[in-house]
């Protein structure tokens, strides 16, 4: 069966998506001018995200790439993060801005933030795609938001469910059958 069927409703379209990664590509071109930023992406789902919204950037940049996971196949984050890969590049003193896809309960950026901070960047600042504030739990904003989304799980543009789903071009609403069977 074709995944858009499992799919209730388009939530963010591919051409607001464009739209997003345009408008944020450009205050972040204006916020870091003159300076250099070390993009941090979040593998695995920020990467689509973070490769559109990078050439929207026009200021010197390097990219990196960190994996964590706080998600064992459901839809609700555990609270426990694991680390499963570190950056390659050295932060200290260093303007970094981490890459998300969404910021939900917020448990997996407020760890990262900590860990990363100890090594002492210049700066640090955080950009997500989707926001759902409904479901936080660690005190955390980010300073980059992209549109911020009700309480639902979702899916595509490098979201996933049990890791299917990223390769959708627009984020969707799973069906609950989907994951509640
Ligand atoms: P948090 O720790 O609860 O903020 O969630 C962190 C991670 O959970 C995100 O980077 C996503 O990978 C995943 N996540 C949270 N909400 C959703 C969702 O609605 N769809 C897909 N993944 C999600
Ligand atoms: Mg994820």
């Amino acid at each position: 069966m074709p995944m858009q069927n499992d799919i209730l409703k388009v939530l963010v379209t591919k051409e607001e998506l464009e739209e997003i990664c345009e408008r944020l590509g450009k205050q972040i071109s204006q916020d870091y001018k003159g300076k250099k930023v070390i993009l941090v992406s979040v593998l695995r789902g920020a990467v689509v995200f973070f490769a559109d919204l990078m050439r929207h950037i026009d200021c010197d940049c390097e990219i990196d790439f960190m994996a964590v996971s706080s998600y064992h196949g459901g839809t609700k984050s555990s609270g426990v993060v694991t680390f499963k890969k570190d950056l390659d590049i050295d932060i200290k003193g260093q303007h970094v801005l981490i890459v998300e896809d969404i910021l939900d309960s917020g448990l997996t950026l407020h760890y990262l933030i900590d860990v990363l901070k100890m090594r002492e960047p210049a700066s640090m600042k955080v950009c997500t795609l989707l926001d759902k504030p409904a479901n936080r739990r660690a005190k955390i904003s980010a300073d980059y938001v992209g549109t911020v989304i009700p309480d639902e799980f979702v899916v595509g543009y490098g979201l996933d469910y049990a890791e299917r789903y990223r390769n959708l071009p627009y984020v969707g609403v799973l069906k609950k059958a989907v994951y509640e069977k």
